[in-house]
């Protein structure tokens, strides 16, 4: 008899961008005629860069020849890519790193859901609240949880750190023991950043404590103001106590391609039974080559090419883009009186509800009054309740659009 893992009976309802695709495609069905516009699920709209198209034509027609021809490529990543990574991501803002402490992936979504798997089960993760649901769910999955309590909307052991207006969506540190944290600036879905000052406290808390610290910065790209941190290793003490996990789904237009890499400093240890310090790299190193077969040549050539300075500027406009959507969302529903975060350093914009309305309530009613689809800050953690979540990465013109439909919901 095939028994289920008995931990995903644990998991509440279904992942939230599909129940947000749910909830759309029934009121699509309802209303046939309706013009939806999306600014739900973070994914991007703009074609590649040239750049990268150019990059991954040549790569094609590499594979169509017998001599330039790639069968299995390294599973951490091509080495050309990764020295990409290194020299223009790192050392421009004084960060040195190995080239074996590169992971080259097909995303960083997996990457974090995947890390997990080398940590006790006892290990006890701390998460921002609200949250990207991805890291609460894969350690459900993996039995982390504990059970779920309906009435808080949280998981009995896992450690939540509220992020809220009250605060101003800077999370305090835990006052329990914890393992593992995870933080993700710019933040996913708030769309607000941690100064260093912040971030230090961070990094020395998790030195004290030996705990380690999933940096997820999938929206780095987006950051426009000088002082914000781009990478935790800017942080002194960071490579010994951080994995940091970077995307080019938002960077380059990559969410349909798929291409990513997640940075495991050789400091970064964990420990056995027996309090052993055991270097994390190499178990991650362990699992990628035993589970992973590496990203696509032709992605990686695609992705290496928006180092040259022609994929540079390309990417920088295609950011200005977006970042000017979030200026025109963050502005439009600033002078319609709702309070709202995120969207400077973000491509997230993160409002609170008018009259009190509970997330789904706000979401169905931007729904069913404008056409436009959000995402229920809810569904990222009980602290985003009374919150909702809008995308900069609709086109130009869907964005305007929405705005000016927003002028017309009854509030
Ligand atoms: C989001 O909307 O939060 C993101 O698109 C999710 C993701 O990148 O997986």
């Amino acid at each position: 008899m095939a028994k289920i893992n008995q931990n995903y009976m644990q998991l509440q309802g279904s992942y939230l961008f599909s129940e947000v695709a749910r909830r759309r495609n029934k009121f699509i069905s309802e209303n046939p005629n309706a013009s939806i516009i999306s600014l739900g699920i973070g994914d991007v709209t703009r074609p590649l860069p040239e750049a990268v198209l150019s990059g991954m034509h040549a790569a094609v027609d590499e594979l169509a020849d017998s001599v330039s021809f790639k069968g299995y490529g390294p599973e951490q990543g091509y080495e050309f890519l990764i020295a990409q990574i290194i020299g223009n991501d790192y050392n421009t803002r004084g960060i040195s790193l190995e080239t074996d402490e590169v992971f080259v992936s097909d995303g960083s979504k997996c990457d974090v859901a995947n890390i997990q798997e080398i940590f006790s089960l006892d290990t006890v993760i701390a998460v921002t609240d609200p949250v990207y649901p991805v890291y609460v769910d894969s350690n459900v999955m993996a039995g982390r949880s504990g059970a779920y309590d309906k009435t808080a909307n949280r998981y009995e052991n896992i450690v939540y750190l509220p992020c809220n207006a009250e605060n101003n969506f800077i999370p305090s540190l835990p006052d329990k023991k914890v393992d593992l944290i995870y933080l993700c600036y710019p933040n996913n879905p708030t769309g607000m950043t941690l100064s260093k000052e912040e971030l230090k406290k961070w990094v020395d808390f998790a030195k004290a404590n030996k705990c380690i610290i999933l940096y997820d910065s999938a929206y780095e790209a987006y950051i426009q103001e000088d002082d914000v941190p781009r990478s935790i290793y800017e942080i002194e003490g960071a490579k010994d106590v951080a994995i940091e996990f970077r995307s080019y789904s938002k960077t380059a237009g990559f969410t349909g391609v798929r291409c990513a890499y997640t940075v495991v400093p050789k400091g970064v240890k964990a420990y056995d039974e027996d309090g052993n310090s055991v270097t994390v790299r190499d178990l991650w190193n362990r699992r990628q080559t035993t589970k992973f077969n590496g990203c696509s040549y032709i992605t990686q050539k695609g992705a290496a090419a928006i180092y040259t300075e022609a994929g540079k500027e390309q990417i920088r406009s295609l950011v200005d883009y977006y970042m000017t959507n979030a200026k025109i969302i963050r502005e439009g529903v600033k002078s319609l009186g709702f309070e709202v975060y995120g969207g400077v350093n973000a491509p997230y914009i993160w409002l609170k509800t008018p009259n009190g309305l509970g997330s789904w309530q706000f979401f169905d009613k931007l729904l069913s009054e404008a056409n436009i689809v959000g995402t229920p800050g809810v569904g990222f953690g009980q602290s985003g309740e009374g919150y909702l979540r809008l995308t900069a990465f609709g086109s130009r013109e869907n964005t305007e659009t929405a705005v000016e439909r927003l002028t017309k919901i009854s509030l």
